[in-house]
């Protein structure tokens, strides 16, 4: 461990004094280094966040459960003999299922905010991941006192970040009933449960009056919809005239071969790991706007030019502490602790399978990436016309 050091060329008489001097000060900052990389990887680990992930898995649904409810989740996926029509026509279910299973491990992983981001140079994980948020607020024009529906809201990491950044009061639209009691509660806590609320709902009928808000944005959701185009014509709908609607859309790209079997099953993998019904290709999600009536004001594959790639994170060439727990490494370490926590009773039995349709999801989107087949930030920002003529 001790490196050799020459450090004084000076009296001859000193040098070897010195040279076992400056070996053991070398030696004690390696040491040092060495406890503080230790220290923050198990304070890190153990930041109650593993028994809170044991007990949160399962959401909604009863313990005993858990493992039915991973069945029957798995067997509505290609990898498992499932098929499209399936998914689609049982999509409330299965989405549900599967944020009933994953909110906890997202949480333990992600954080508050369920996305990924375009990333920069120098920039840490929850940095671009925030910069990824305040573009969005910055494209939609956000102006304090507006009212704005987040769809597909998660447990409202970017609700809370996107209404403080811009002071506007953001409602969180989100039908799993988990996610909102987990979202109610960190709102509370970050003070904003005045401002901001969640309404339990399905985004393909919402409870609101027409022309209801000054802006509405999704992100990485609505790829759970059955049909883009019902669920865009909703949004449509509920936006007052003249306002915007802006999204990242999990999509395709241009670069993906329905004919080709490695990018079948790298599309698979993602719809089971991820909930999806079926991901469209990016020119799909933008006739559709159109055809609800939208005018594109611009739109992109953001993945394009992200400078580092946007999986970075999960890539098994990557190593992060700061984003520890989505590495390769700290996913194996996730899986034996789940593992442990499953054997002695304190997390559900199915616990493990749920880390393994996770595991199967980040192979899936890293492969996705590389091969530029699959992005998750198809930037779109879209007008409702002022006058409707649709
Ligand atoms: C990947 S998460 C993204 C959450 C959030 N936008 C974020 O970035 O943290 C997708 C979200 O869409 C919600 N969702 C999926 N299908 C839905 C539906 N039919 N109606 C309402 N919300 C839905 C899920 O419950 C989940 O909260």
């Amino acid at each position: 461990m001790a490196k050799t050091v020459v450090l004084n060329g000076g009296v001859e008489g000193n040098e070897h004094v010195d040279n076992v001097l400056f070996s053991k000060v070398d030696e004690w900052s390696e040491l040092v280094r060495l406890s503080r990389w230790i220290g923050g990887f198990l304070l890190e680990m153990s930041k109650t966040g593993a028994i809170d992930l044991a007990l949160g898995v399962g959401g909604k649904i009863e313990k005993e459960e858990v493992l039915s409810a991973v069945e029957k989740y798995e067997k509505y996926h290609v990898c498992f003999g499932g098929e499209e029509q399936e998914r689609k026509s049982n999509y409330s279910d299965m989405v549900n299922k599967y944020y009933d299973l994953v909110t906890c491990f997202y949480e333990f992983g992600w954080g508050e905010s369920f996305h990924f981001a375009h990333r920069l140079k120098g920039e840490s994980h929850r940095e671009s991941i925030k910069r990824h948020e305040h573009f969005l607020a910055l494209q939609l024009g956000l102006k304090p006192g507006q009212k704005v529906l987040d769809v597909g809201c998660g447990i409202g990491g970017p609700l809370r970040e996107i209404s403080r950044f811009s002071m506007t009061s953001v409602t969180g639209l989100n039908n799993n009933e988990y996610q909102i009691s987990r979202g109610k509660e960190l709102n509370r806590i970050a003070g904003v449960d005045k401002t901001c609320d969640f309404v339990k709902a399905d985004f393909m009928n919402m409870p609101f009056p027409d022309n209801s808000f000054d802006a509405v944005y999704a992100i990485e959701a609505t790829c759970h919809a059955p049909d883009a185009y019902g669920c865009y014509k909703e949004i449509y709908r509920v936006l007052k005239p003249g306002q915007c609607f802006a999204a990242y859309e999990w999509c395709m790209t241009s670069s993906f071969d329905p004919d080709n079997q490695e990018h079948q099953k790298i599309k698979a993998e993602i719809e089971l790991g991820d909930g999806l019904p079926d991901i469209r290709l990016t020119t799909k999600c933008l006739e559709a706007l159109k055809q609800a009536g939208f005018e594109v004001i611009w739109e992109k594959d953001l993945a394009t030019d992200s400078p580092l790639p946007w999986y970075l994170t999960l890539d098994k060439s990557h190593f992060s502490l700061s984003s520890f727990r989505l590495t390769a490494v700290g996913r194996l370490f996730t899986r034996n602790m789940v593992k442990a926590l499953e054997y002695i009773g304190l997390a559900p039995k199915g616990s493990v399978r749920v880390q393994d349709f996770l595991e199967k999801a980040a192979e899936g989107l890293v492969e996705g990436g590389r091969k530029e087949i699959f992005t998750p930030m198809y930037f779109f920002l879209a007008r409702k016309p002022d006058s409707e003529n649709h």
